[in-house]
């Protein structure tokens, strides 16, 4: 076992005894009295209840019938014969033949009354709706825009879309098998250019296939809803056009491209982050994410030459103590993306807003808040596995009773590029938003790394600058090492309060210390990140707009060593000053993009960015509230830089990300 030892330098580091095996690493609340309660739910409805309430239909199309549903997913009583809205349907894809990215763009609006309604799928086969050529069947996507009548004010019970397909028959439209998400491309990378994963999830089980124009068929093994099936034997660095068949459908055609040989082919990504909701109702405001904004940036993204999509977590609204819920929202997300993510791959990373709940009554505004067990099929990070297919290098959890990094910490390769993802929003724990919860019942907090990642990180780092085809390493994480907006009171800084840190829970009255606090460990980070040349950059989100910084050995950060004068293990206390890292090898760019629709903060001051604002205009220290997303280019010369808004505005930019690390500060 690697244990933090290999930091060096933490005198005060407490190793914890040996787990106790079938025990959990948290001291359950509800063993001290805390009650249980649930976090409020973004959706009251999943996909499959809303996908069963469409039944065949007669000759003016499918029925919506709510009858049954007598509560939501909020557990709170619903009365289908009080709920009205509107039915929108359009063909899906839009336009098929004649586009790349898949939109949606409805057509028929009816209406629901008393909970029921008709999904007007005929009107789409008249000769002046038919876009897509349809002779007896078709696929269409489906806004349900819900409420229920109530004695004082009226319920929104939200915007849904989902997609269904169906045929017209003899005795009207009946309902069939739908692909209800996908095709993805997934694990295109460096290290497998020879392949591809194609992920979709259907309504039924059944085997799917995905087919090559070429004619090579691969298919599921055996029958399934959640298709994962690989496609090998691939040419790196080519173009192939491919198509699902499900229950005698086939998709449109698609064009993915195989990635790189692991070198010096340019590379043009993009990052982005936050696109849980914002504030503004409409599509701002649906399933647990903004649709305007992120379909925004992935749709300029796309046009702009991103071949992959590194995303920096907080994807959806999240907090939920609700499973059923949170999947919910992770589904409309990758609806959202789908126009991207047919033909390119995306590869989200976890955010604390990806957090599934225990919650506990404490007297706090939020409660206690631990990340929900049994962890192995409860946990965030087990339920990110499953909706994602990410590679799986991760760690091993140090502790076995711990949740999996498979899928949520990872590493891969793109031409020249090692990509690696962190997790600081691992195995959480909130009181009251704050991060004492870890402290009182064992968790980590936002913005923290354990000893098995950071070693992780340590050794990924080490094999990236001895491997000849890497040129540049990019990080990324979804809370950032440096935060310039809200997020100082939390991410790798919490205000400055060294004693942050990871508690583990081995039975008896307290949970241990497991790891340095967290200024220490984040100057460690930043140490290492600086030692190694190749380091171009590390990338967050938390912070919902843009920020660029350079740390170089002159930039003050804090040491609590050297600057916590009263022993508080706090920084920035009357009389208090920052330190900087006058060990720190190479300057090294930290840049936060966390501008995809989720609800803006404005610039606080920091020590690093007063540093800078004080100097060099906005060279090394940069700022803007807009919604924003980056793209990089990266190839044997140069890795360079364009900020956008959305748009289309190019709000900074940075030549080459390597320079600095030659030039003298
Ligand atoms: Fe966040």
């Amino acid at each position: 076992m690697i244990i933090w030892c290999y930091l060096g330098g933490f005198s005060n580091l407490l190793l914890p005894p040996p787990a106790l095996a079938g025990s959990l690493p948290v001291k359950d609340p509800a063993a001290v009295g805390l009650k249980e309660k649930q976090n409020p739910v973004t959706n009251l409805f999943t996909v499959e209840q809303l996908y069963s309430a469409i039944r065949n239909g007669d000759e003016r199309g499918l029925r919506f019938d709510l009858s049954g549903l007598n509560k939501g997913l909020d557990g709170a009583p619903l009365d289908p014969t009080k709920i009205y809205g509107s039915i929108y349907v359009g063909p899906y894809p839009f336009a098929a033949r004649h586009t790349d990215y898949e939109v949606k763009r409805f057509r028929v609006k009816t209406p629901i009354t008393g909970g029921r309604g008709v999904l007007a799928v005929n009107r789409l086969f008249q000769e002046i709706l038919n876009s897509e050529g349809w002779i007896d069947q078709g696929l269409v996507v489906v806004r349900l825009e819900l409420y229920q009548e109530a004695a004082q004010e009226d319920r929104k019970l939200g915007i849904y879309d989902i997609l269904v397909r169906f045929k017209k028959g003899t005795e009207g439209v009946v309902k069939l098998p739908t692909i209800m998400e996908g095709p993805l491309v997934n694990l295109l990378c460096s290290e497998t250019p020879d392949r591809v994963v194609i992920s979709f999830l259907t309504s039924d089980p059944g085997i799917g296939k995905v087919v090559l124009d070429q004619g090579q068929m691969f298919a599921d093994p055996a029958p399934t809803t959640h298709h994962q099936i690989t496609v090998t034997g691939l040419q790196p660095r080519t173009a192939y056009r491919y198509h699902v068949e499900f229950d005698n459908y086939r998709t449109k055609t698609y064009t993915f491209r195989t990635a790189p040989r692991p070198g010096k082919e340019p590379v043009t990504f993009a990052f982005l982050g936050d696109s849980r909701e914002g504030i503004g109702g409409g599509a701002q405001n649906f399933m647990g994410l903004n649709y305007e904004a992120l379909a925004g940036c992935l749709r300029s993204a796309y046009g702009g030459g991103a071949e992959l999509v590194i995303f920096g977590g907080d994807l959806v609204n999240g907090y939920s103590t609700c499973q059923d819920d949170f999947r919910t929202q992770l589904y409309a997300w990758k609806q959202a993306a789908a126009g991207f993510w047919r033909e390119r791959p995306i590869y989200p990373g976890i955010g604390n807003h990806e957090s599934l709940l225990k919650a506990y009554e404490d007297g706090s505004k939020y409660g206690t808040e631990l990340d929900s067990w049994p962890y192995d099929t409860d946990s965030v990070e087990a339920v990110f596995a499953a909706e994602f297919c990410n590679p799986g290098n991760g760690p091993i959890p140090a502790d076995p009773r711990r949740p999996s990094y498979a899928e949520n910490v990872y590493s891969f390769q793109y031409g020249p590029i090692k990509f690696i993802s962190l997790n600081n929003c691992y195995w959480i724990a909130w009181k009251g938003a704050t991060w004492e919860a870890a402290q009182e019942f064992g968790g980590s907090p936002e913005g923290y790394l354990m000893a098995d990642q950071f070693n992780w990180l340590q050794e990924e780092l080490k094999k990236a600058e001895k491997e000849a085809t890497i040129k540049y390493i990019v990080l990324f994480a979804h809370e950032p090492i440096f935060p310039n907006d809200g997020g100082l009171r939390n991410c790798m800084w919490h205000r400055g309060n060294n004693q942050v840190r990871a508690y583990t829970y081995h039975g008896g009255k307290q949970p241990t210390p497991d790891g340095p606090g967290i200024i220490d460990l984040r100057n460690e980070l930043v140490r290492l990140l600086g030692q190694n040349p190749k380091v171009a950059v590390f990338l967050a989100g938390h912070e919902h707009g843009y920020s660029k910084l350079l740390i170089h050995r002159k930039v003050p950060v804090g040491i609590p060593g050297k600057d916590d004068q009263n022993g508080n293990d706090k920084l920035g206390d009357p009389g208090e000053s920052y330190s900087p890292l006058s060990d720190l090898k190479h300057p090294t760019w930290y840049i936060t993009s966390g501008g995809a629709g989720a609800p803006y903060y404005s610039e606080q001051l920091a020590p690093w960015n007063q540093y800078w604002n004080k100097k060099h205009g906005q060279d090394f220290y940069n700022y803007s509230t807009q919604e924003n997303f980056l793209i990089f280019t990266a190839d044997d010369n140069k890795l360079s830089l364009k900020v956008f808004n959305t748009q289309g505005q190019l709000l900074d930019q940075i030549d080459n990300l390597m320079a600095v690390k030659k030039r003298k500060f």
